[in-house]
C-alpha cells in the first residue's frame, strides 16, 4: 500500500509514524512534512493543492490522509480534488469540513440538529457584538474563521472583550469576519474523536489537553502544551451520554444535510452542570491529541483508514490500549507569542518506553537537530495507571533540552483528583 499524509506537524509526524507501522508495512509519503517525517516518510515534490493531486495520482497513491484542516478547507479543497481523481482519502470534502472553518455554520448545524451547545449570537461590528453581549460577564467571542487556536477569548469583563473585538474588527488580526458572542459554560472538557464513514462511526480513545502556557492553566492560550489520553477519562455514563447526544446526532445530522464525511471528527466538548456539550467540531485529529491517542491504537491503522476512506467501517482491524498516555510538549523561547528557531536540541539520542515526536525541528546538515517552529517536540508515555504514564513521560521529558525550553510540570495532573 503506498500513502500520502498532508501535514508537518507533531500531530503528523504521529500520524505518519502509526501508519508505517501497520502490519503490511506501507510506504508512507508525507506533504508538505519535515525533516524529522522523512525519516519515516518519503518527500515529495509538488508545490500547491492541484500538483500534489497530481502527483498522487502519477504515482498510484493508495490513500491520502488529511492531517492537517488548512488543505481540506483552502482551494478546491484536498478531499474535493482527490475524489474528481478517483484517490481514496480519509478526510472530508470542503463543503462538510466547514464545521471547522466557520464556527458560524458550525452552531447552526448544531442547533439545527438538536446538538446540545452554548447559546451564540453572529455579529458584524464592534457595537452589535456588544449588544449581543449586554452586559453578561464571563462571556465567550469567537472569531468566525481559521484562526490556529487563536481566534476564541474567553472575558471575564467588559475591558478584555474591547480588546478582542478592537483585534479582530479593527485591527482585522485574523482578516475580515464575524465574531460570534457565545454563552460561557463550565466544566472539565474532554476531545472525543470518531472515525466516521458515512452513516457509521468508530469513538477513538478520548483526550484532554492543556491550552495554557504555563502550569495551574495559567498564561496565554496556545496551540496546546501537552495532553493526556485514555479511555478511563470519561466514565462509561458519560461516554454513553456523548454518544447518544452529540456523536450519533452528528452522523445524522451530516446524512440529512447531504454533508459527505469519511475522516477523523474532533469534539470538542464541555462536560458542564447539564451534561456533555459541544464547544467546537475539528475535522481532522487534534494535536498535541494525537499524539497521545496514536501509541495507544493497536492494530492495523492504514488499512483501516483505507477502507474507510472506501466507505467501509472495519473495527475489527484496530483495538484500543486500556490504559493512560501522556504527552509532554517542549516549546521555544517566546513562545506562544513568538518562537525562536535554531537552539541546538540535545538528549534526542535517549531510548526507552517512551515516544517523541517533532513538532518543530530542523535537522542540521552535521546531522543535530534545532528548534524550528513554536512547538518544538512532543514527548510520550504511557501507563496501566495515570501516574505511571504521568511519571515516564516526564522524566522522558527531562533528557532533552535546548536554551529557552519551555513546558509544562502538570500535564496529566492538573484537572485530576
Ligand atoms: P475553541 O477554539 O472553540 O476550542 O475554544 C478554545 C477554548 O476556549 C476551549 O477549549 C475552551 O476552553 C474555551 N471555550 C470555548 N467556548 C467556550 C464556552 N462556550 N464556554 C466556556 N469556555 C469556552
Ligand atoms: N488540541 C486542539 C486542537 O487540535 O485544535
Amino acid at each position: 500500500m503506498k500513502l500520502l499524509v498532508v501535514g508537518k506537524g507533531g500531530r503528523e509526524h504521529a500520524l505518519v509514524k502509526a501508519l508505517a507501522e501497520s502490519p503490511g508495512k506501507p510506504e508512507v509519503f508525507c506533504f508538505p512534512g519535515s525533516d524529522a517525517i522523512f525519516e519515516t516518510a518519503k518527500p515529495i515534490a509538488a508545490d500547491g493543492l492541484e500538483s500534489l493531486v497530481a502527483w498522487m495520482k502519477a504515482n498510484s497513491i493508495d490513500l491520502c490522509v488529511a492531517g492537517e484542516e488548512s488543505y481540506l478547507v483552502k482551494g478546491p479543497g484536498l478531499a474535493n480534488l482527490c475524489a474528481r481523481h478517483g484517490i481514496p482519502c480519509w478526510g472530508p470534502p470542503k463543503e462538510s469540513a466547514r464545521l471547522e472553518a466557520s464556527k458560524e455554520f458550525a452552531k447552526q448545524f448544531l442547533v439545527r440538529n438538536n446538538i446540545p451547545t452554548a447559546r451564540a449570537t453572529a455579529t458584524d461590528t464592534l457595537e452589535e457584538a456588544l449588544a449581543a453581549i449586554a452586559g453578561e460577564y464571563p462571556t465567550v467571542l469567537k472569531y468566525d474563521g481559521l484562526a490556529a487556536g487563536k481566534g476564541v477569548a474567553v472575558c471575564p469583563d467588559e475591558t478584555s472583550a474591547l480588546t478582542f473585538l478592537d483585534e479582530v474588527f479593527t485591527q482585522r488580526r485574523f482578516g475580515a469576519g464575524r465574531v460570534l458572542v457565545e454563552q460561557c459554560l463550565s466544566g472539565p472538557e474532554v476531545s472525543v474523536f470518531a472515525a466516521i464513514i458515512d452513516d457509521q462511526y468508530l469513538v477513538f480513545t478520548p483526550a484532554r489537553d492543556y491550552k495554557r502556557a504555563r502550569d495551574g492553566d495559567l498564561g496565554p492560550n496556545t496551540g496546546g502544551m501537552g495532553a493526556v489520553a485514555s479511555r478511563r477519562l470519561v466514565s462509561q455514563d458519560v461516554m454513553a451520554r456523548i454518544e447518544q447526544e452529540i456523536v450519533r446526532p452528528t452522523v445524522a445530522g451530516l446524512r440529512k444535510e447531504g454533508l459527505p464525511y469519511r475522516g477523523f471528527l474532533y469534539f470538542g466538548l464541555m462536560l458542564t452542570p447539564h451534561g456533555p456539550q459541544v464547544i467546537e467540531y475539528n475535522c481532522r485529529f487534534g494535536d498535541p491529541e494525537c499524539q497521545a491517542v496514536m501509541p495507544l491504537v493497536k492494530g492495523d491503522l492504514a488499512t483501516f483508514c483505507l477502507a474507510g476512506a472506501n466507505g467501509e467501517l472495519r473495527s475489527d482491524l484496530i483495538t484500543f490500549d486500556d490504559g493512560w498516555s501522556v504527552c509532554v510538549i517542549l516549546a521555544s523561547a517566546g513562545y506562544p507569542e513568538s518562537s525562536r528557531n535554531g537552539d541546538l536540541i540535545t538528549g534526542l539520542e535517549n531510548t526507552g518506553d517512551f515516544r517523541v515526536y517533532h513538532a518543530g525541528t530542523r535537522k542540521k546538515t552535521d546531522g543535530t537537530w534545532e528548534t524550528h517552529g513554536g512547538r518544538v517536540l512532543a514527548v510520550v508515555s504511557g501507563g496501566i495507571t495515570r501516574q505511571e504514564a504521568v511519571a515516564k513521560a516526564h522524566t522522558a521529558a527531562d533528557l532533552i533540552r535546548f536554551d529557552g525550553l519551555q513546558r509544562r510540570r502538570d500535564i496529566g495532573i492538573l484537572n485530576f483528583d
